[in-house]
């Protein structure tokens, strides 16, 4: 079925340049950009987004580095969006992650610096999608 997925582009990969070649192979893969935008999230936009991960460990250097340069934050729409997302990203850990993929490829060395984020549910896709577009800024073509 065709879904909607959000997808982030995190600051490590606007930094080094790799926006281009992570959307070329969003592209190639059949996902479709539908929305699109690029923000320097505030401390706020970035604690709500990731409030399920509230409390953990990793939460403040997450916070820190997803605020500390520009995120380009997207809509992609395709068949089975959501799962095929999540595989052409890769593991979260771009440790873990298999060649080729966009976190093994972009990803730094350290499981935060992981260069995307990808929802990981039709649920989380609609909040996380509502969080960053409205209805009206997500096109049909
Ligand atoms: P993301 O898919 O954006 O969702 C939560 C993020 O937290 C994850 O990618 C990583 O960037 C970051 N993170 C840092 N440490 C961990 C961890 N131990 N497990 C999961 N995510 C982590």
């Amino acid at each position: 079925a065709i879904e909607r997925t959000l997808s982030i582009i995190k600051p490590n990969a606007v930094v080094e340049h790799n926006i281009g070649a992570i959307i070329h192979r969003l592209e190639q893969a059949g996902l479709k950009v539908v929305a699109m935008r690029m923000v320097k999230l505030t401390l706020e936009q970035a604690q709500g987004f990731y409030a399920e991960h509230d409390g953990k460990p990793f939460f403040e250097k997450l916070i820190n580095f997803m605020t500390s340069a520009p995120v380009v934050t997207m809509v992609l729409e395709g068949d089975s969006a959501i799962t095929a997302y999540r595989e052409i990203a890769g593991a979260t850990d771009p440790a873990e992650a298999l060649c080729g993929t966009l976190r093994s490829d972009f990803g730094g060395d350290n499981v935060t610096f992981n260069a995307v984020h990808g929802s990981d549910s039709p649920e989380s896709a609609s909040r996380e999608i509502a969080y960053f577009f409205a209805d009206s800024e997500v096109n049909t073509y």
